[in-house]
């Protein structure tokens, strides 16, 4: 096989045959193409698309390239989660506990963040003793014990998407549908979950700025989970605000820890519950429903039981950062628009993100938020809590908080948080 004629086919228009896909695929994690020919690939891909069996072969491909998982022992069916990732979006903690309570077991293989958008790994690292590394047979020993389980994806699982993911992130080339959709289900299936819903977030925090892409990737991964007997359902929900009231590690974790102790904000509220029905009846279990046991605690003992399982101390106070800074509104009126990508910024400049995946993030850093769209606010009032362990930084996250919030004369009502449903 030549990786040029691959390349240019591509490059040209044309569609990829099986036998060319297989062999990049292979060839890329085995190190005989190397990154540049790859990049070449990506870009082409991105400029001109793949046709759907393209999408499919180049999933089952990268698949293969690394070892699936098995949960079939399990006494209890298996439902996963995966979120495109967006602002505040720390739904996964409380998720899996509520899910978990109603015997639906929840193997969430979770990743860091990169960029503004922060990662459930970096979250719950925050929580002091916890540990995101297990074995595949830890995984699947928790997972019977406690029926939930958050941990890194091991390096066996679709070794190929791990490559191209880490190049597409510095070649400008994440943003294609293909990829993205590729990359993301070839994940999940490896993972061998049984049923899967999709968050795809919609938005200007979110990699899909207009619904119309974000149909289109839903609708593809839809697709591709179907076509390998994975009970797949995707929601559109919106990422032009952020979730919650919270962006940043140590306090993205105390505001789940708040919505499984019944409280925390609405808009998480809604979408856990929202999300938890989804995943129950994906999982054969139409009839449930998961709201009450956010109230009564049983989300809470799972949650205990599966920090404590991970060598995470439940109990532990979260790390709190030493400096501090209020933005305040600068005039009266209703908040029409909080924008999540001026949020995500902000906290990534903070230190709760990375610019380069190597990076440390700070489990203190991020910022906290005391309006949301549809409150009104009057001049002077706190609009934002910026934290940080290091003072220095605190400059560049009040400038990327500038024009974050437009505010409105009249009454606003706050957008829907689910915009719709792809099955
Ligand atoms: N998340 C993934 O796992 N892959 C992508 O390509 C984008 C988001």
């Amino acid at each position: 096989m030549d990786v040029i004629e691959v390349i240019t086919t591509k490059r040209d228009g044309g569609r990829l045959s099986n036998d060319q896909i297989d062999w990049v695929i292979q060839a890329y994690t085995d190190g005989v193409v190397a990154d540049e020919q790859m990049s070449a690939l990506a870009m082409a891909i991105l400029l001109n698309g793949m046709d759907r069996d393209e999408i499919a072969r180049w999933t089952a491909a990268m698949i293969a390239s690394g070892e699936r998982m098995d949960f079939s022992s399990l006494r209890h069916p298996t439902a996963d989660k995966h979120s495109t990732g967006g602002v505040g979006d720390k739904i996964t903690l409380p998720l899996a506990p509520l899910v978990a309570v109603f015997d639906v077991a929840v193997p969430q293989l979770s990743g860091r963040g990169l960029g503004h958008t922060g990662g459930t790994l970096d979250k719950l690292e925050s929580i002091p003793g916890w540990r995101a590394a297990l074995s595949n047979e830890e995984m699947l020993a928790q997972l019977d014990a406690v029926g939930a389980v958050i941990c890194a994806a091991g390096s066996g699982l679709a070794p190929a998407d791990k490559k191209l993911y880490a190049l597409r992130d510095t070649t400008g080339t994440v943003e294609a549908i293909p990829l993205i959709a590729s990359s993301i289900m070839s994940k999940k299936i490896a993972e061998g979950t049984g049923a899967l819903v999709l968050d795809v977030k919609v938005g200007s925090g979110a990699f899909m700025k207009t619904r119309e892409r974000a149909e289109e990737l839903a609708r593809t991964m839809v697709d591709l989970g179907t076509g390998a007997g994975v009970h797949t359902v995707a929601l559109l929900t919106d990422m032009d605000t952020p979730l919650g009231l919270t962006a940043g590690n140590a306090l993205e974790v105390r505001e789940a820890v708040e919505v499984l102790a019944g409280g925390g904000p609405a808009d998480v509220v809604e979408l856990t519950v929202t999300l938890a029905r989804e995943m129950l009846a994906a999982a054969g279990k139409p009839d449930v429903d998961p709201a009450p046991a956010l109230a009564d605690g049983r989300a809470m003992d799972v949650w205990r039981r599966m920090i404590a399982a991970q060598g995470g101390d439940p109990d532990a106070p979260l790390p709190v950062a030493e400096h501090q800074h209020v933005v305040v509104a600068e005039r009266d009126g209703h908040v029409a628009r909080l924008d999540a990508m001026a949020v995500g910024v902000a906290a990534w400049r903070l230190g709760a993100g990375r610019a380069r995946k190597e990076d440390a993030v700070q489990a203190v850093a991020g910022v906290e938020m005391h309006a949301r769209p549809g409150d009104h606010v009057t001049t002077g009032a706190p609009l934002f809590t910026l934290h940080t362990a290091t003072p220095e930084r605190l400059e560049r996250g009040i400038a990327a908080l500038e024009g974050a919030v437009e505010y409105s004369d009249t009454p606003v009502t706050p957008g829907p948080v689910v915009l719709g449903r792809i099955s």
